[in-house]
C-alpha cells in the first residue's frame, strides 16, 4: 500500500551555503536538490507529497509550481526543530482537510540529492513488513561527525537516536551507524508522539529523532533499514558538498549510459542531465554537456567542447565544438567547429552548419550546406543548396523580423547579404558580394554590386616612392620588356 503522505523538510535557511538562494533550490547536475528528492519519491505514489517551507518560501513555492504542481506546501514560520516542522505540517494538512491520521507517513529532507527511489522503496517495505511504528533509514559511515547516532539494544533493536550535540557518552560518539534523517512512521502513532516532544536538549528544539524513543517506551516496534550506499543519504550543507554530490550524480548518469552502449571518452568532463536519452554506439567526446530534453540517435559523435540543450541529434551525425539550444540535427548532418544553433533550427539529413555559423529558426533541407562564417535567421532553405562563405540573412529591419525562403539547388555566392523578406527560386545563383533585396526567380543570377573600376597607374602617381610603387614600376617595365 502506498504511503499516505511524504513530507519533505526544507524550512531551514542553509546558512553554510552563504547564498541568497534557498539551499534546496541549488542545482546538482541540472536539477535542484529538492527536485532530485521529489523525483526519487515519485514511484512511491504517495497520496500526498508535501514540502515544509520556511525560509524563502515564495521562491520554493514558485519552483514547485513550475515543475511539481501536485506537490503541496506547509509553512513552518519559525524553525524550532525537525519534530516541530513535522508537527506543524501535519496540523496544517489536517486543517486543509487531508486525512493524515492513518497509514504511513514518510519524512525526508530536501537536501539529499543522491537519494534513490530504490532506497525509499526498501525503507517503505521494511517498515510495512516489520509492522513497525517507526522505521529509520540509517547508514554506516567513516566519519559520523554532526549526525545523530543510532542506539541499538542487545537484541539489535533500535532504542533511539542521540544527537551529536547531545552525546556526552564516548561510547555513543563512537557509534558509526547514523541517522539519515529519513523515516517511515505509522501516522497515528507519530502524531501522538509529536505531541509529547520536549525542547529539553542542547539545541532547545523539538527533535523528530526523539519520537523513536517515545514509541519504543510505549512498547511499539521501532525498526531500522540500513542503506547499502551511504553516499545516498549525504546531506548537502555547503558548496563543497554540493560539488561532491554533483560529481556523484554525474558519474551515476554516465555509468548508466556506458552500460547501455554509449562510449564516453572522458566521463570526468562529461555532464549529462538525467533527462537526456542516448542511443547505442554514440560517442561522446570530452568536455561535453548534454542538457534538458536532448536526444542523441545511434552512431552520432558529439563533442569535444560541445553544449546541447533540448536538441535532437540524428543517427551518425557529428557535432564538434558547438553550442545548440532547441535544434534538430538530421541524420549524418555535420555541425561545427564553432557553430551556434539557436531555437527552431532544423538541419536536414547530411546538411552542414560549418565553422563560425550561427542559425536561428532556420530550416535547412537535406544535403544543403552553410559551410563558413554565416548568419542564417528566420529562413527556410531547400535541398542541395550551398550558402557561400560569409553570407548574412539580414532578417531584422530594426523593428520587425522577416523571413527568407531559399529554394533547392541554389548557389548563394560568398559574402551575399540577403535582405529579408526575400524568395530565392530553385536553382538560382547570386554573385559574390551582392546585396540581394527582393526576390530572385528560379534559375536566374542576381548580381547586385558596383561594377569594378580600374584606375590606370594610380599607385605610381599617388604613392610614389613606396615599395608598392617600386615593385609596380618594375613589373610594368618587365611586361613592356
Ligand atoms: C538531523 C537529525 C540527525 C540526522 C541528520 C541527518 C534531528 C534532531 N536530527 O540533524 O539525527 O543525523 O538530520 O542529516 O532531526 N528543518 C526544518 N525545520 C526545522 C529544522 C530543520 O524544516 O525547524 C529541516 C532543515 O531545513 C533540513 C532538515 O530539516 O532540511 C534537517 O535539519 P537540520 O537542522 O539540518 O538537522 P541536523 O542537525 O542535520
Ligand atoms: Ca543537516
Amino acid at each position: 500500500m502506498a504511503p499516505t503522505l511524504v513530507l519533505i523538510l526544507a524550512a531551514g535557511e542553509g546558512t553554510r551555503m552563504r547564498s541568497s538562494l534557498a539551499k534546496v533550490l541549488h542545482e546538482a547536475n541540472g536539477r535542484s536538490m529538492l527536485g532530485h528528492v521529489l523525483e526519487a519519491t515519485r514511484p512511491l505514489a504517495a497520496s500526498t507529497t508535501c514540502v515544509v517551507v520556511g525560509h524563502q518560501r515564495d521562491r520554493v513555492r514558485t519552483h514547485l509550481a513550475s515543475g511539481y504542481p501536485d506537490v503541496r506546501t506547509a509553512v513552518q514560520d519559525e524553525q524550532h526543530g525537525t519534530g516541530h516542522a513535522v508537527r506543524v505540517a501535519l496540523e496544517q494538512l489536517d486543517a486543509d482537510g487531508l486525512d493524515v491520521h492513518a497509514g504511513t507517513v514518510m519524512v525526508l529532507t530536501g537536501d539529499t540529492p543522491l537519494l534513490t527511489s530504490a532506497t525509499l522503496d526498501a525503507l517503505h517495505r521494511a517498515h510495512v513488513d516489520a509492522g513497525a511504528a517507526a522505521t529509520v533509514l540509517t547508514a554506516i559511515v567513516d566519519d559520523a561527525t554532526g549526525y545523530g547516532r543510532i542506539l541499538r539494544g542487545a537484541d539489535g533493536g533500535v532504542l533511539g537516536i542521540v544527537e551529536h550535540k547531545d552525546a556526552t557518552d564516548e561510547a555513543h560518539l563512537a557509534i558509526t551507524e547514523i541517522n539519515s534523517g529519513m523515516y517511515a512512521f505509522d501516522a497515528a502513532l507519530l502524531r501522538d508522539a509529536l505531541g509529547r516532544l520536549t525542547t529539553d536538549n542542547a539545541q532547545g528544539e523539538e527533535y523528530l529523532t526523539d519520537v523513536l524513543a517515545i514509541l519504543r517506551a510505549d512498547g511499539h516496534r521501532v525498526a531500522a533499514s540500513v542503506v547499502a550506499d551511504a553516499d545516498e543519504v549525504m546531506g548537502v550543507n555547503d558548496r563543497v558538498q554540493l560539488a561532491v554530490a554533483s560529481r556523484l550524480l554525474r558519474d551515476r548518469v554516465n555509468e548508466r549510459h556506458m552500460r547501455a552502449g554509449v562510449t564516453i571518452i572522458d566521463p570526468g568532463t562529461t555532464w549529462i542531465e538525467d533527462s537526456v536519452t542516448i542511443a547505442r554506439d554514440v560517442v561522446i567526446e570530452p568536455n561535453t554537456f548534454l542538457r534538458g530534453a536532448t536526444h542523441i540517435d545511434e552512431g552520432a559523435v558529439v563533442g569535444p567542447d560541445t553544449m546541447l540543450r533540448d536538441c535532437r541529434v540524428g543517427a551518425a551525425a557529428s557535432v564538434v565544438k558547438s553550442q545548440a539550444t532547441g535544434a534538430a540535427i538530421g541524420a549524418r548532418a555535420t555541425v561545427g567547429p564553432y557553430t551556434y544553433l539557436r531555437p527552431g533550427t532544423v538541419l536536414g539529413e547530411q546538411a552542414k552548419a560549418g565553422a563560425y555559423v550561427e542559425m536561428k529558426a532556420a530550416v535547412v533541407g537535406n544535403g544543403s550546406k552553410v559551410p563558413h562564417l554565416s548568419y542564417v535567421g528566420d529562413a527556410e532553405i531547400g535541398d542541395d543548396t550551398n550558402i557561400g562563405a560569409a553570407t548574412i540573412f539580414a532578417n531584422y529591419d530594426g523593428v520587425a523580423k522577416h523571413r527568407t525562403i531559399v529554394g533547392s539547388g541554389v548557389r548563394i555566392g560568398s559574402d551575399t547579404v540577403i535582405v529579408a523578406p526575400a524568395i530565392i527560386g530553385d536553382g538560382a545563383y547570386t554573385g559574390a558580394g551582392s546585396v540581394v533585396t527582393g526576390s530572385v526567380p528560379a534559375g536566374s543570377l542576381a548580381v547586385a554590386r558596383a561594377a569594378m573600376r580600374i584606375i590606370d597607374r594610380w599607385v605610381l602617381r599617388r604613392r610614389e616612392g613606396t615599395t608598392s610603387a617600386t615593385l609596380a614600376q618594375a613589373a610594368l617595365e618587365r611586361d613592356q620588356g
